[in-house]
């Protein structure tokens, strides 16, 4: 037996931020494959309607909003607007996010902004604009993609490594205040994925050792169809050719 059954999320709407490539994509398609409606948030939009043409193609549902995470209206609208299509949200996942790297003393203020702005602040606003929405199903999943550099530091990422802390801190109080209303709330931290994103951050990376987004996808789609008690809270994956936690 398939580990998620194919029609697990019949009737239940998400929204996907980043979903314009990389692992967002592989998460909106991998959702829709099951029966859930997609949101698809991105600034990208003819990325996303390729996307969205994709899903569609293969008989799943999806919309899309362009959002930019950085911008509180531009988020806010996010929940508005899925709302308005789907009537209905139980599924939040918090995919967008990107790093600026480089050495601590020619970083600058600016960047630590615009890091911050996108890969915390931004969750954040989602989270609280979406969290009443969440409350009012049985169960309902918040997802928040961090990093390896949620749990550790490496040179020259200590932007971007700050701001997945702070998405993993408000992500465990987030989880802790929303379980006895059936939200559950898990950080879900890889390590190397083969995306544009990497390709910036690790080019010494041999791409042949990295992981698909489609593996990401899948242990989102595990987290959001599991049934039972069980909080699940922190989810390392790393690539294969890593040590787990070095
Ligand atoms: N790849 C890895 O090895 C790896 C490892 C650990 C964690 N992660 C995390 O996984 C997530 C997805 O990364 P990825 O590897 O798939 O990177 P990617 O291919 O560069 O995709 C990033 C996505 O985020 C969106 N995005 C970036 N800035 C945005 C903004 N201001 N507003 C709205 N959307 C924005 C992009 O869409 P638009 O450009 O269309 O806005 C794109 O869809 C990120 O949070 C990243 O930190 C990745």
């Amino acid at each position: 037996m398939a580990l998620v059954e194919n029609n697990a999320l019949e009737g239940r709407f998400a929204i996907v931020t980043g979903a314009s490539r990389g692992i967002g994509r592989a998460i909106a398609i991998g959702l829709a494959a099951h029966g859930c409606g997609v949101m698809l948030a991105a600034r990208d939009e003819a990325a996303m309607e390729d996307v969205r043409g994709e899903i569609e193609a293969a008989g799943g549902r999806a919309c899309t909003t362009v959002c930019d995470m950085g911008d509180e209206a531009s988020v806010v609208a996010l929940v508005a607007d899925t709302l308005k299509a789907f009537g209905r949200l139980d599924v939040l996942v918090n995919n967008a996010g990107f790093g600026i790297y480089g050495p601590m003393e020619s970083s600058n203020t600016t960047e630590w902004d615009a890091v911050m702005a996108v890969n915390a602040r931004g969750p954040y606003i989602l989270c609280r604009e979406a969290v009443p929405h969440l409350r009012k199903q049985s169960l309902a999943h918040i997802v928040n993609i961090g990093s390896v550099v949620s749990v550790k530091g490496y040179a020259e990422q200590a932007i971007y490594t700050a701001s997945k802390h702070a998405l993993q801190g408000m992500t465990k109080a987030l989880a802790r205040e929303v379980q006895s209303d059936g939200i559950r709330v898990h950080a879900l931290c890889p390590g190397g994925v083969d995306t544009e994103l990497v390709s910036k951050a690790r080019p010494d990376l041999d791409r042949s050792v990295l992981m698909h987004p489609e593996e990401i996808a899948d242990i989102v789609l595990f987290l959001v169809t599991r049934r039972g008690n069980a909080i699940i809270d922190e989810i390392s994956v790393r690539r294969a050719s890593s040590m787990p936690w070095a």
